[in-house]
């Protein structure tokens, strides 16, 4: 037998209702905050990664898938969607207009991180980019943005996690006094953050080892070390989440594992996930447009890890968006024949309907309507092809009434408002 390959995952009925239910909402969304959808290639020259994420991030270093192709050239599925959404940004030349440009993707990312719950090697992202803008009210947009998908899927008791990691103006001095200090104490830095601390002192506080936690409990923080706009952004960003009841907690250690952040950087997390904790993270990138060859413009977005979020939906949620079926069980040649063609107006007039050609047994069809969670079945035998009226069973109330089959459509079209929920 030839299995998927390992950390990449099947995703099936009925999980995928939760998945259209949440790419559904998050959508609307998107859509009502005024971001449009892009759709990007999975695979890019490694270089664009290296250069955006960053040489000494754990992506970079141990996780990227990448191949030569048959030409010899250097080429990543995409580990993340923030650099190809940069990439796309300067070669379609959409710096055109004053305007923020605000666009959503869907799609897989690749890492090649130690599988366990809640992390994958191809798992997914729900991605956003507002590119353009600098105000702080911006920052606060996307966050109540992200919060407001996470409402309307009624997930509850997430954190909000908040930073500032500075800027080209703060942060060099910081940076050069981290690794001053952790130059005294590196003999106590893990065997990474010694190599490490130097090209990229800041990923020290990303790493797990209780050492390199214990030593950066007594380092000072990034927070400690604002200049007094990266101060002033700040504080107008926490302002605006007080003003519109974002609960959130300042972290001054958050870092995120991506080099490119500059200011604002949060995280959402939750308790009912284990150690994969991270709903979603993202925060501004100042910088990553002009590095990448484009224009100097600021920006900021996040990602949703859509695995994670699926597994914190409930189902019966997610339910509600599917259409009603409705199951036509038949007895008899004559039945089927003419079930078939009821079943095909239907679906013509967008119903769902369904029915069975394997000649089972009216036990075994409406077991099968059951297993298929159907709506309503309508019972077609000869007696009821002969009335032209055949019973039709509702499932979730356990009523049966007696229908016309000429005016099915009609019928349907009447019981369906009530049954759609979302
Ligand atoms: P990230 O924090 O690396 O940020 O990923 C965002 C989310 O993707 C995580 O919070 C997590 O839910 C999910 N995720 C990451 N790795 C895995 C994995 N191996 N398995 C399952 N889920 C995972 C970014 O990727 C940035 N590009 C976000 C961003 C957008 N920043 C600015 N714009």
């Amino acid at each position: 037998m030839i299995k998927a390959v390992r950390g990449m995952k099947d995703l099936l009925p009925p999980e995928t209702a939760r998945w259209h239910y949440l790419e559904t909402v998050a959508r609307a969304v998107f859509v009502s905050y005024g971001f449009q959808e892009i759709r990007l290639p999975l695979l890019e020259r490694t270089e664009l990664f290296s250069r955006s994420i960053g040489a000494s991030t754990d992506i970079v270093e141990k996780e990227m898938y990448t191949f030569l192709d048959r030409r010899g050239e250097s080429m990543t599925l995409r580990p993340e969607a923030t650099a190809s959404v940069v990439r796309a940004f300067i070669e379609n030349r959409l710096d055109q207009g004053a305007e923020v440009k605000k666009y959503f993707t869907m799609g897989p990312m690749f890492r090649y991180e130690r599988p366990q719950k809640g992390r994958y090697r191809q798992f997914h992202q729900i991605n956003c980019e507002a590119i353009g803008g600098e105000a702080p009210e911006l920052d606060a947009e996307l966050i109540l943005l992200l919060m407001e998908i996470f409402r309307r899927l009624k997930v509850t008791g997430l954190e909000l996690v908040v930073n500032s990691l500075g800027c080209p103006q703060c942060r060099p001095a910081y940076l050069m006094e981290l690794t001053a200090l952790f130059a005294r104490g590196l003999r106590d830095l893990c065997p990474d953050c010694q190599r490490r601390s130097a090209a990229n002192p800041l990923r020290v506080f990303d790493c797990k080892s209780k050492t390199c936690q214990e030593l950066l409990a007594q380092v000072p923080t990034i927070s400690d070390k604002l200049c007094d706009n990266c101060q002033r952004h700040e504080a107008r960003v926490l302002e605006l989440l007080d003003r519109f009841q974002v609960p959130y907690r300042r972290n001054p250690r958050l870092v995120r594992g991506l080099d490119y952040y500059t200011r604002t950087a949060f995280e959402v997390v939750t308790t009912q996930l284990g150690a994969q904790d991270a709903v979603a993270g993202g925060g501004r990138y100042n910088g990553l447009i002009k590095d990448l060859g484009g224009p100097d413009l600021p920006a900021i977005g996040f990602a949703i890890g859509q695995e994670r979020l699926a597994t914190l939906l409930s189902q019966q949620d997610a339910d509600l968006l599917q259409q009603p079926l409705l199951f036509v069980a038949v007895l008899g040649e004559a039945a089927r024949d003419r079930a078939f063609e009821l079943v095909q107006a239907l679906r013509h007039q967008g119903y769902v309907a369904d029915l069975d050609f394997t000649n089972r047994s009216l036990k075994a069809q409406m077991t099968m309507a059951n297993r298929r969670g159907a709506a309503w079945v309508l019972i077609l035998g000869d007696q009821e092809l002969a009335d032209g009226r055949a019973p039709l069973k509702d499932m979730r109330r356990g009523e049966q009434h007696l229908v016309s089959l000429d005016t099915l459509p009609q019928i349907l079209a009447d019981l369906q408002p009530e049954l759609k929920g979302v």
